[in-house]
């Protein structure tokens, strides 16, 4: 059915076959969909706060509601089984589970969760829980949030009350979602909650978020988990030109996009020129071994790549990147990608970079890197006819397969969305899901891409 949606451009060809076991699935975040904020006792979130304050939201909305997923998971749940995947990707409510962010526990938070993960077994989905997607309980946040330590040491006790409950079912878990985006766009930039502009004395929330995750692997492992990754957004840099200042600027966005994630935890460093930025570095290298901690698999969460150049302050004039406003001063500063289509975000379309990201892992960490999954890709369009995503999701998944082909070793691949949902600082108006969201009456429509990606994997079994 519906094989009429798949009509032009690539997506006429079938796909490659995908290796025996390959993980399929569709992600969402709790923020995201769920709604009921002042529901079950659950706490106040950083983004809670956040959204409430004048102008941080471009559409003015905040997630009180968002998709109402809370009370209709099930029909959320039998909209991924009707797809097809074998695994749904969400995340757990740190302020749900514990309100204040410890240690008192909030039962009927954890219920909820209880019953869906019941949900997604008994629809034969493999539930594959986020333990944080930047949704800090408000209390941790006025404590200083992930600017201090002691943050990673209440998330690490965290994880362990959420094993409890649900581990029986849980095998596969995540720590955290894209420490880099929470560190740089919600410490640096000011951007995201909690909405500080620290410059690079953000740094410090990268770190203890490691630690945080680091403490929480030996947390899971220790109650009998043993396929433990974490979802890390990453993207390739691109120089603006060949010289030496563009090259030294965007190896230095590199390092601070990429590598201060991935290198403690695949490598147990931080990248030389940025750890002098850090606190204390007698704990920061005691705290290496707990973040090293080595992993089951390492998700990573795909866009666009990024173009970089020497800062020119004839021809940047006021610092700008995506409709974020960068500080001045910075040592590099993006370019405009050109002769690439782009999403409704104005984010370009690249499936290549894509296969160049994933043999550039294998290349840089070698026997070091453990398997990899695609915790998130996908693309904001309007509209339930969207060949637009088919073509983006048909392109990054050739791209995928040819990495896999070149030896780099990927077991999954998750879309970001399973639904249109609250997409953080740009409120409803980016559209994500294979699933439309009426947000007047919750109303959910499977879009042209929904049928697509479901023949697609009825075509690989
Ligand atoms: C990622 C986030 C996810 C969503 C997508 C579009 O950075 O992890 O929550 O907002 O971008």
């Amino acid at each position: 059915m519906n094989s009429s949606f798949v009509s032009s451009g690539s997506s006429s060809r079938p796909l490659p076959r995908f290796p025996q076991g390959f993980l399929w699935g569709v992600s969402t975040s709790a923020f995201q969909i769920e709604g009921a904020v002042e529901e079950d006792g659950r706490g106040r979130s950083s983004w809670d706060v956040f959204v409430e304050e004048e102008g941080r939201v471009k559409d003015g909305s905040d997630a009180r509601v968002a998709t109402g997923h809370y009370h209709r998971y099930r029909q959320d749940v039998a909209l991924i089984k009707e797809l097809g995947v074998g695994a749904y990707r969400f995340s757990v409510a740190w302020p749900r589970v514990m309100p204040d962010g410890g240690p008192r526990v909030n039962t009927a938070g954890l219920d909820f969760y209880d019953r869906l993960v019941d949900e997604l077994c008994a629809a034969g989905v493999r539930p594959v829980p986020t333990l944080f997607h930047w949704d800090t309980p408000a209390r941790v946040e006025e404590a200083g949030g992930w600017l201090v330590r002691e943050t990673a040491r209440r998330f690490a006790a965290y994880a362990e009350v959420v094993a409890d409950r649900i581990g029986d079912r849980v095998k596969r878990w995540i720590t955290l979602n894209e420490p880099a985006e929470l560190t740089l766009l919600g410490y640096g930039l000011g951007q995201h909650a909690p909405g500080k502009r620290l410059g690079f004395e953000a740094l410090a929330a990268a770190h203890h978020q490691l630690l945080g995750h680091g403490l929480a692997v030996q947390a899971l492992r220790a109650g009998g988990a043993r396929e433990i990754g974490i979802a890390n957004s990453h993207g390739p840099t691109w120089a603006a030109s060949d010289s030496e200042a563009d090259r030294r600027a965007a190896d230095l966005y590199d390092l601070l996009l990429n590598r201060f994630f991935a290198d403690p935890l695949l490598l147990g460093r931080y990248p030389e020129d940025l750890a002098a930025l850090l606190p204390d570095p007698a704990a920061v290298a005691e705290d290496l071994k707990v973040i090293s901690e080595p992993l089951d698999w390492y998700g990573i969460n795909y866009y666009q790549p990024t173009m970089v150049g020497a800062p020119d302050p004839q021809a940047d004039g006021p610092a700008g990147f995506a409709g974020i406003e960068l500080p001045p001063g910075l040592p590099f500063a993006p370019r405009e990608i050109e002769g690439y289509p782009r999403t409704d975000f104005g984010w370009p379309v690249v499936p290549a970079a894509l296969t160049e990201l994933l043999t550039g892992f294998r290349d840089r960490y070698g026997a070091g890197l453990p398997p990899l999954v695609i915790t998130e890709n996908g693309c904001a369009y309007d509209g339930i006819q969207d060949q637009e995503r088919i073509d983006f999701l048909d392109a990054h998944l050739r791209a995928l397969h040819e990495a896999i082909g070149a030896g780099v070793d990927v077991r999954g691949y998750f879309v970001w969305s399973l639904l249109d949902n609250f997409e953080w600082a740009e409120g409803y108006a980016r559209r994500f899901g294979l699933v439309h969201v009426d947000y007047g009456t919750l109303a959910r429509t499977p879009k042209a891409s929904y049928h697509w990606l479901r023949d697609v994997l009825r075509a690989q079994r």
